[in-house]
């Protein structure tokens, strides 16, 4: 391999080919609060032409290196898509005219009413406050800090609220898309199917699933009912990567709320109180006997033992010790697990389901089966940059510059190649930039 790292000329390319993906996935649209135009960035026009909320979280953070104001504006708009009982939806439909052209059938499958769709019902990985703090620091506007904590209050009042049922302090995700990580293989067995699923199966079972939860009307009383919990066409999961984000966020919150207060206020400490609960709940109850994090299906409060890049994402957890943090780090080294040419992987790559390459069933893009992903490249660096692993996150940063310099903006790479495959112009790809000094 040739050394990784990105100087001068370097960076300056992938800055102006970042500004580029950026500006061309642009659109604009009527901020309902401030009535006034605002920017946001879709992930790919082509294939995903509306705002996503963790996609918009990671626009804003590349685009905070590039053009603040845009960034700004990117937040504020996703915050003000929060419905008054504090819930933000995982995709936003500004553009119905989209909707109409091209007929999106999940677009009104994931979202509840008989009318056109404004939004979907479901939530994406709590990664809000982690965004805009991180925006504040590179950007140096805490006043947008100072304007989003009641949104983010509200949002994380909100999950602990409605999406933490049993009160065990962890959220529970009602189908995959809801970790935006589709079709990674711990959810095999919680969607019914064999490990690995057949990837037709892949295809149609999630699409059921989104059929019935549409039936309850997204209804946390139909979704969480306990007598009706094994019923038919129901995924309840404990998800690590949603779970390690929501906690990685609070403690966010907890520090932004720190920043901006004045000391006779109540300051971060409800929410640091309520991170190390939610802390305490993945460390007792996500670890796998082997000490590695797994998803749990959360209707037979059993561990899914796959090995997938999420239960790599248990590093975000601030009180996770040395010895709890060893065997991930290991995993991460592991030329047969994670440790791949081009890392990280989305599984490692000595589990069964494990594919290099792109997958598809017919026209349908399965993904999350072993492509490398710069979103959870970026968030793996944040996490061992916070522990002080700084050789180890920059390796990932190497990586991740290396892949974007020989594959362009795509949405996943080949963990061993780097060929970059599915959308192109994709636009958390962008995120390269706050990787560039190399972790
Ligand atoms: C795919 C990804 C999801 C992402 C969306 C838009 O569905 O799995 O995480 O938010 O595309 O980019």
């Amino acid at each position: 391999m040739p050394p990784f790292g990105a100087t001068g000329a370097v960076a300056e390319q992938l800055c102006a080919g970042a500004l580029a993906v950026l500006r061309n996935n642009r659109r604009a649209t009527h901020n309902p609060r401030t009535g006034m135009m605002a920017r946001y960035t879709c992930p790919s026009p082509g294939l995903y032409p509306f705002q996503w909320f963790w996609d918009s979280c990671f626009h804003a953070v590349a685009l905070a290196h590039l053009e603040p104001e845009v960034a700004r504006e990117e937040l504020e708009l996703l915050l003000a898509a929060r419905a008054p009982d504090g819930f933000i939806p995982h995709v936003v439909f500004w553009n119905r005219r989209t909707l109409f052209r091209h007929g999106l059938y999940w677009c009104w499958l994931q979202s509840r009413g008989l009318g056109v769709p404004r939004h979907s019902a479901l939530i994406q990985p709590p990664v809000l406050a982690l965004a805009v703090e991180r925006y504040a620091e590179i950007a140096g506007d805490w006043e947008l800090v100072r304007r989003a904590l009641p949104d983010l209050d509200a949002y994380h009042n909100w999950l602990a609220r409605v999406r933490d049922p049993d009160r065990d302090g962890l959220i529970t995700i009602i189908a995959p898309w809801e970790s935006g990580m589709d079709h990674k293989p711990s959810y095999d067995r919680a969607l019914g199917l064999a490990y690995p699923a057949h990837p037709r199966d892949l295809a149609i079972t999630p699409r059921l699933l989104d059929m019935a939860n549409r039936v309850r009307g997204y209804h946390p009383r139909w979704l969480f009912a306990r007598p009706d919990a094994r019923g038919w066409r129901r995924f309840l999961v404990d998800d690590v990567l949603v779970n390690a984000t929501y906690v990685a966020s609070l403690r966010a919150l907890a520090r932004m709320h720190d920043a901006v207060e004045c000391k006779a206020s109540a300051g971060g400490g409800q929410w640091r109180t309520r991170a190390v609960r939610v802390e305490h709940a993945i460390r007792s109850r996500l670890r796998g006997p082997d000490a590695f994090f797994d998803d749990r299906d959360s209707r037979t409060g059993r561990l899914l033992p796959v090995r997938t890049v999420g239960g790599l994402t248990a590093l975000l957890i601030e009180g996770l010790t040395d010895a709890e943090a060893a065997p991930l780090l290991a995993a991460l080294g592991d030329p047969r697990a994670f440790g791949s040419t081009f890392v990280v992987p989305s599984v490692a790559m000595d589990e069964p389901s494990f594919q290099a390459a792109e997958m598809r069933y017919g026209a349908s893009p399965l993904i999350w089966r072993g492509p490398v992903w710069i979103n959870i490249n970026w968030l793996l660096v944040q996490a061992l940059r916070r522990r002080g692993l700084h050789a180890e996150a920059k390796r990932i940063a190497a990586s991740t510059i290396e892949l974007v310099r020989r594959s362009g903006f795509r949405e996943h790479y080949n963990p061993h190649t780097g060929e970059g495959y599915g959308a192109r112009s994709f636009g958390w790809s962008t995120l390269v930039v706050d990787m560039l000094d190399g972790g």
